[in-house]
């Protein structure tokens, strides 16, 4: 069964795979309207269940529109009107949508929820993001990466803010896709221990450097995200913008970096906060390159997962 858990959880050659095969796609559609067919209707016939029991709009939208443009089907279900939210078991919850569906895509908050959804469904299932990880996300990163500057193997990645659930990610696509990561943020949001050790045991570098200046000098690409998750309390606010104000990315920290680095960040971003509007609308930004593509880069996901 091929489930798309998470991103060191998957083999760096299927990776590349997926990574390459949304390249084709992406190619193949342009200048077509967003709502055209793709030539290939491999999912045609087949339902894919979106599951959110958090907010969403990319990956909402893009598992949608990628899963129409493949020829599929879907339905989006909220955590909270399923009786996923009233008591029944994860697993139970699992065998019965394995019976009405062709592929699940859960957004949810832990991670045991993802990984006993895929232990018990007979379907593939994808992650879209728990409170540890957003591997969809990273995927959709390294190719716009490439995109622009060609292979991310050996590249400097700098992460300025908060370890969290996308950092994690970042810090797994690493070990995999052979970049280096520099986390540069409070010691008390540090990335959890083990991705640090997974980081280093690939044989990538991975350090820490508190010093936002210092961590961005030649850096290649350039990653901030919300200071504020959403798994965590909004009673936080105001403790985690006062330690992470010293890592906003600005146009200065971006001008230590190399003159030909790239900005990221998943959205959505919280403006003149983790990053200001000058270098989100700078020329340097690849945002919205990279909001576009999670689309194709989700579409090679179900293609892989379901083997058509
Ligand atoms: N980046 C991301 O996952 O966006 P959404 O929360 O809008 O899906």
């Amino acid at each position: 069964m091929n489930h798309f858990l998470d991103i060191h959880k998957t083999a760096p050659s299927d990776l590349r795979h997926m990574i390459e095969h949304a390249r084709e796609m992406k190619t193949a559609r342009e200048g077509r309207p967003r709502g055209a067919l793709d030539d290939d209707q491999p999912l045609k016939g087949r339902m894919v269940a979106l599951i959110f029991e958090k907010p969403s709009t990319r990956t909402r939208v893009s598992f949608d529109v990628g899963t129409r443009q493949l020829g599929g089907e879907t339905m989006v279900l909220s955590g909270s009107d399923m009786q996923l939210g009233h008591g029944e078991t994860i697993a139970d919850t699992a065998r019965v949508l394995s019976r009405y569906v062709d592929l699940i895509m859960i957004r949810t908050f832990d991670e045991s929820v993802l990984t006993e959804m895929a232990e018990f469904a007979d379907v593939p299932v994808i992650n879209g993001l728990t409170d540890r990880t957003h591997p969809c996300q990273i995927m959709a990163d390294v190719m716009t990466y490439e995109e622009h500057r060609g292979p991310i193997t050996g590249k400097k990645v700098v992460w300025c803010g908060d370890g969290n659930n996308v950092c994690a990610s970042v810090m797994h696509g690493a070990a995999q896709f052979g970049y280096d990561v520099v986390f540069t943020g409070p010691e008390q949001l540090d990335p959890e221990a083990e991705w640090q050790g997974l980081v280093r045991k690939s044989g990538q570098s991975f350090s820490i450097e508190r010093d936002a200046d210092k961590a961005v000098e030649g850096a290649d690409l350039v990653i901030a995200d919300t200071w504020v998750s959403m798994h965590d309390a909004q009673s936080a606010r105001e403790r985690r913008h006062n330690m992470l104000r010293p890592y906003q990315v600005n146009e200065d920290l971006m001008a230590r970096a190399k003159p030909d680095a790239l900005f990221m960040h998943c959205l959505p971003a919280h403006r003149e906060e983790e990053v200001t509007s000058a270098v989100m609308d700078g020329p340097q930004s690849v945002i919205f390159d990279e909001a576009e593509n999670r689309l194709h880069a989700q579409k090679a996901i179900m293609r892989w997962c379901l083997d058509v």
